[in-house]
């Protein structure tokens, strides 16, 4: 774990220079204040748990840690997308991103996860935090979800490796409603310049923007639009 933080931590310097760190580890320190507003406890840094039988997700998988507030909030405004439907957290932790999604007025969260003790604690966190959107968190791999009608944006926030998270964009084109429902999905990663969504058809790359060193994507579901 200790390694694979330092790891973590060589990579964003090379991606983005020292000074783009030192603005992640600011805002990541400004968390804690989000924290201790809400009563939770979301700013951890861990290594996912699954069980044996998703060995393939446990190779894949990167550390727990949980979106920035500020910078997340601020994407969403910069974006100008409109919340609706259903927001579904690819990998959903100690629950973060639910909670800031809740606060954009999207009608349902959705999050999806694999470790059984995360999804404990996620589930304590968001009735603190009091969340008043109807939400479900479902114990599963998140490269089997079958996207359903009302999910609206998918959100990943650097959740695994490259091979593992481009099955799982390609499950989602394979078996998203055809319905002409404009979705997103929304991905953070501060490392990449090129995500796995840049590579399949049926995702056109609508934006990226850098916020207090935070990086995030967006793009378009054009499959299944008219
Ligand atoms: C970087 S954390 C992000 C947590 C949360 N989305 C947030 O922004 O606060 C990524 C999460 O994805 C989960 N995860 C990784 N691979 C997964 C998979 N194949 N299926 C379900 N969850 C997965 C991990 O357990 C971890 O909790």
């Amino acid at each position: 774990m200790f390694q694979k933080l330092v790891l973590d931590c060589v990579k964003t310097i090379q991606a983005g220079g020292l000074k783009n760190f030192v603005r992640v580890l600011g805002s990541t320190a400004r968390d804690r204040a989000f924290d201790r507003k809400y009563g939770v406890y979301t700013s951890c840094m861990e290594k996912p748990r699954f069980s044996e039988k998703d060995l393939n997700a446990q190779e894949s998988v990167t550390l727990h840690a949980a979106t920035r507030a500020a910078p997340f909030l601020k994407m969403w405004k910069a974006f100008g997308l409109i919340p609706r439907g259903r927001f579904v957290d690819f990998g959903s932790g100690r629950g973060r991103a639910l909670m800031l999604a809740n606060s954009l007025g999207f009608e349902e969260l959705r999050g999806l996860e694999l470790d059984e003790n995360l999804i404990g604690i996620c589930h304590k966190n968001l009735s603190k935090f009091k969340l008043e959107k109807k939400y479900d968190i479902l114990k599963m791999d998140f490269n089997k979800y079958i996207p359903e009608a009302s999910d609206q944006v998918f959100y990943f926030y650097d959740p695994c490796e490259y091979g593992f998270l481009k099955k799982t964009a390609e499950n989602i084109i394979e078996k998203c409603p055809k319905d002409g429902v404009e979705r997103h999905v929304i991905y953070h990663n501060n490392l990449y310049e090129q995500t796995p969504f840049d590579s399949l058809e049926g995702y056109e790359r609508l934006n990226k923007i850098h916020i207090e060193g935070n990086q995030f994507f967006l793009y378009r579901i054009t499959d299944g639009l008219e």
